[in-house]
């Protein structure tokens, strides 16, 4: 597939190089190219690293891709993302973003409870088939489930496509994810958005961005 990964930070460090080991074409998007490589040193290295990937802005990474994931910072990704729904028609889009307001302490989440991220760029993606996934992991975590349990843990998918959701849960199975829960609709988001604050006292308490949530049934 041709994905478009929106986002220079973490998630895409973490998920490029492992999505172009599975054969697929990455292009990256970013507010800037010129400022990314320039100015963030982390991106510019990855990307010396791997020749394969471009760079584009996030309007021009868009085109052509099959598959679209937000991995923009949580408080701008619906106002980045707006503009782009006219191109993002049809397309799936895979939504990582969490919702954490870093501008109080303490990690408030916001939307929370009544809304989530997902619902809110599904809103202003009304043509597009967002999926809510991976959020409830380190971004590490994300492409080396193996490496916690055994891959013995769960990652959730939330949409309103079952079509989308297929794809995407074919997605996670190839990065080696075994356990994929089908939580429901997009409104589902706002469960595993909440998870986000469990995850941060989890984090704290056993010391490691390394671990996973596992459903027991
Ligand atoms: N890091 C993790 O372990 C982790 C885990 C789970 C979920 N998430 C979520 O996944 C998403 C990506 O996380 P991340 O850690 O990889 O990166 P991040 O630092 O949260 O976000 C970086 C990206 O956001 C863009 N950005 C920042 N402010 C912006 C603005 N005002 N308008 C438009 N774009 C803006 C940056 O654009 P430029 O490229 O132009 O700088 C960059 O591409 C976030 O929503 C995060 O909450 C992260």
């Amino acid at each position: 597939m041709r994905i478009a990964l929106l986002g220079t930070g973490a998630v895409c460090h973490a998920l490029a190089p492992e999505l172009l080991s599975l054969d697929h074409d990455v292009v990256v998007g970013t507010r800037s190219p010129r400022t990314t490589l320039e100015a963030n040193k982390a991106y510019a290295r990855l990307a010396s690293r791997y020749p394969a990937l471009e760079l584009r802005t996030f309007a021009d990474a868009v085109p052509g891709a099959d598959l679209v994931v937000n991995a923009i910072d949580g408080p701008s990704c619906v106002a980045a993302l707006t503009p782009l729904a006219p191109a993002l028609v049809g397309r799936v889009v895979v939504d990582v973003s969490s919702p954490f307001d870093w501008s109080v302490p303490d990690a408030v989440l916001d939307p929370v409870n009544t809304d989530s991220l997902g619902e809110r760029l599904q809103r202003a993606l009304p043509r597009s088939k967002v999926v809510k996934t991976l959020n409830t992991l380190s971004a590490q975590a994300m492409t080396a489930p193996a490496l916690i349990g055994d891959g013995d843990h769960t990652v959730f998918v939330s949409g309103d496509d079952a079509s989308a959701k297929a794809v995407v849960s074919e997605l996670l199975t190839s990065l080696g994810w075994k356990d994929v829960l089908d939580l429901g609709g997009i409104r589902s988001a706002r469960a595993t958005e909440m998870m986000l604050r469990m995850w941060i006292d989890t984090s704290a308490a056993v010391g490691t961005h390394m671990f996973g949530f596992k459903i027991v049934r």
